[in-house]
């Protein structure tokens, strides 16, 4: 689907949506559109529970007077309260609406509001962002697809007075857009067609946009003694990779980066501590911590952010087979600590141990935040609304935390404390790869804080309630979200970014 942006005039053909405020008041377009049709705005009003919320739709059905399929009435609620994410929601909405009726092609009139908080030409490129978002489907691999059942939505022009100004907004929103796509497609595909190396392969593309992209493969990471990222992976025929992506974009070319860390197994099996058959396909999306550092790795050189930001992902793939490694292994991590692997299924933490440490040892970033799929605890804990978050430092907990509330990726603070610390002490080694049954993503932050170097300020996101969505949402279909690729985003654009 196509998005533009055009100066006001009434749609010859397609679908048209007008705004309608809080109690049901017209807005311009909307009474420019109750002139044309002598009165079917007013009336089918009043046959309807419509109020004008900024939820609502109604749909009036070819109309007379005007040359639509529809017109929609799109509910813009008080515009003095509405925010981005809400026009985002807005644009999300009529995409599902003209998709479900059928339309090809459709057509939203946006003006300036009094007193809203947004101009029209920011309220236009939220709605275009919106649409984009939720027009996404991955569907390649369907080569069946009626063409009657296929989304029918060509294009969504919004008319605006300004339309050059809508796009100037739009144009490093595009770019975060076309990012997200990038790695719902990756959560997306399956393990059969994304393992380390074809994952690393990916993350290698970053370079056409002046990432620097470098691929580790098992031969150097057992030569920088990556022992607990290598024994997840040596059950499995794939190699592993670590991939780091820099993107030196600040003024100050020594600035410390910040830097972002994903967790990316391929397919989690749980290797020789299996997973249950019910279910296993979901570990698939087990790599989304990765596939949303590559996304924010892409947007931030996209739009050519003045940061120094680098990514670092490590690839496995954790399998159950004659080389796989036994619940009671000792692992060597590239710290120098050992780690008793108790459970196989717990391999997030130990891929994560080996990628954080490689990161600080060679970028010393200024701020580190990784990303991980690591428990079902946190589904437990926070459903799938929030990302569980854990930070050694309160300031980046809550710059974290207020990237969330602006761009509707929300994350919710859990503890970090010594006496959990103590959970994952081993008699055998260093530390074991599990606590007890109770706190389980409390035990596993706890663990990758044993990773940390002092006086580093450090995130940890759980996302493994938010990575994959069962419904649609307004601006998320069902399936891959991308979840925290515009949190970070907004995250580096709001506190480490000098314009
Ligand atoms: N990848 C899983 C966590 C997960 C579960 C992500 C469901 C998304 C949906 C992780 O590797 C795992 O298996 N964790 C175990 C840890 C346990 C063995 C301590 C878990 O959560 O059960
Ligand atoms: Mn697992
Ligand atoms: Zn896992």
């Amino acid at each position: 689907m196509k998005v533009a942006f055009a100066k006001p005039e009434l749609p010859e053909q397609g679908a048209y949506a007008v705004g309608v405020l809080e109690g049901r008041k017209l807005s311009a377009a909307a009474s420019q559109a109750e002139k044309a049709t002598k009165g079917a705005v007013a009336r089918a009003l009043n046959a309807s529970r419509f109020k004008g919320g900024k939820d609502e739709q109604l749909i009036v059905l070819a109309p007379q007077g005007l040359n639509v399929s529809r017109l929609i009435l799109t509910g813009f609620g008080n515009p003095a309260k509405l925010t981005p994410q809400d026009f985002e929601a807005i644009g999300g909405r009529l995409v599902a609406a003209l998709n479900a009726a059928g339309d090809r092609e459709g057509t939203i009139a946006i003006e300036a509001f009094a007193g809203a908080q947004l101009n029209e030409a920011e309220i236009a490129a939220r709605i275009a962002v919106g649409a984009r978002l939720r027009s996404y489907r991955f569907d390649k691999y369907r080569t069946k697809e009626k063409p009657e059942h296929k989304p029918t939505l060509k294009k969504l022009t919004i008319t605006l007075q300004d339309p050059a100004a809508a796009k100037k907004v739009f144009e490093p929103l595009d770019k975060v857009v076309d990012s997200v796509i990038v790695t719902r497609d990756l959560v997306s595909e399956p393990a059969n067609i994304i393992y380390p190396e074809t994952l690393a392969r990916e993350a290698s593309t970053l370079s056409g946009l002046g990432v620097k992209v470098e691929v580790l493969g098992e031969k150097e990471m057992k030569r920088l003694g990556m022992g607990a990222l290598l024994g997840v992976g040596q059950g499995s025929e794939r190699e592993s990779q670590l991939v780091t992506m820099q993107w030196n974009g600040a003024r100050d070319p020594k600035a410390k980066p910040v830097c972002f860390v994903g967790k990316g197994v391929t397919f989690d099996t749980g290797g020789i501590s299996i997973k249950p058959a019910a279910g296993m396909e979901d570990m698939k999306w087990d790599m989304g911590g990765s596939a949303v550092v590559i996304g924010v790795m892409r947007a931030l050189a996209a739009r050519k952010a003045k940061v120094n930001a680098v990514g670092v992902i490590g690839l496995v793939e954790n399998m159950p087979s004659g080389t796989a490694q036994r619940p009671g292994d000792i692992v060597t991590s590239m710290s120098g600590q050992t780690i008793e692997v108790l459970n196989t299924d717990a391999e997030g933490r130990l891929v994560l141990a080996d990628a954080l440490w490689y990161a600080q040892e060679n970028f010393s970033p200024g701020v580190i935040v990784d990303l991980a799929t690591l428990t079902g605890a946190i589904m437990v804990a926070l459903g799938t609304e929030h990302a569980g978050l854990f930070a050694n430092d309160d300031t980046l907990a809550e710059q974290l935390t207020a990237a969330g509330k602006e761009t509707g990726e929300l994350v919710w603070r859990m503890p970090l404390a010594p006496a959990y610390d103590r959970l994952i002490d081993s008699p055998a080694a260093d530390m074991k790869n599990i606590g007890g049954r109770y706190g389980g993503s409390i035990t596993a932050a706890q663990f990758l804080q044993r990773f940390i170097h002092k006086g580093t300020p450090w995130a940890h996101l759980d996302i493994a309630g938010v990575t994959w969505s069962d419904k649609d949402k307004p601006t998320i279909p069902k399936g891959a979200t991308a979840f925290g690729v515009r949190l970070l985003e907004q995250f580096v654009a709001r506190g480490y970014e000098k314009k």
